[in-house]
């Protein structure tokens, strides 16, 4: 009888400390899953310090290609690359046949550079003039200049009938 008692004794026993165990088991795994909160900010700020000049006075820093009036519809040359200069020229398009909408393909120069629509690349903020960069839009129908040059757009037919020739052309130079 003593022994059958305590081997009951025994089992509530051990019973009860697994139940405990595991409760405390579930407590820890409950903590460690809490939500930790990632500083997903100090990853992504640049250190702007290393880039000559004032922030957001001297070159722009947007986050993404805000909204604003530039359109592919009155560019001299499709496809394209154009200084956005209401953005500085931080942000410049890509305009080709229209599937990507009225603006193109948006892209932005990271911060402290320009779109330089002389060479057609991102550059120092301190060598592109973002305001002579309209002027500058014709470069596009330079085929050495242009990375997507195909063909002059008001010259197409005219070169439908010399279409060798341009061929001939893109092949030295592209
Ligand atoms: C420029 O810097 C700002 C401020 O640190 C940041 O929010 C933005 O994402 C950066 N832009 C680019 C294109 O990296």
């Amino acid at each position: 009888m003593y022994f059958i008692l305590s081997i009951g004794t025994l089992l509530v026993t051990v019973t009860g400390l697994s139940i405990n165990a595991g409760y405390d088991e579930y407590n820890s795994g409950y903590l460690v899953a809490q939500p930790t909160i990632k500083k997903e900010s100090s990853k992504d700020k640049q250190d702007l310090s290393k880039i000559p000049g004032i922030a957001g006075h001297d070159y722009p820093i947007y986050h993404k290609v805000p909204e604003t009036r530039f359109s592919c519809e009155h560019v001299p040359a499709l496809p394209g690359m154009y200084a956005n200069v209401e953005t500085g020229c931080q942000a410049y398009h890509v305009c080709h046949d229209g599937r990507e909408g009225e603006q193109g393909s948006k892209f932005l120069c990271s911060n402290g550079t320009l779109f330089n629509q002389k060479e057609f690349a991102c550059d120092w903020w301190y060598n592109v003039d973002c305001r002579e960069a309209p002027k500058l839009y014709e470069l596009n129908l330079d085929p050495k200049k242009n990375p997507y040059f195909q063909k002059p757009k008001e010259e197409n037919k005219q070169e439908q009938a010399a279409g060798e020739e341009v061929e001939q052309y893109i092949k030295i130079f592209v």
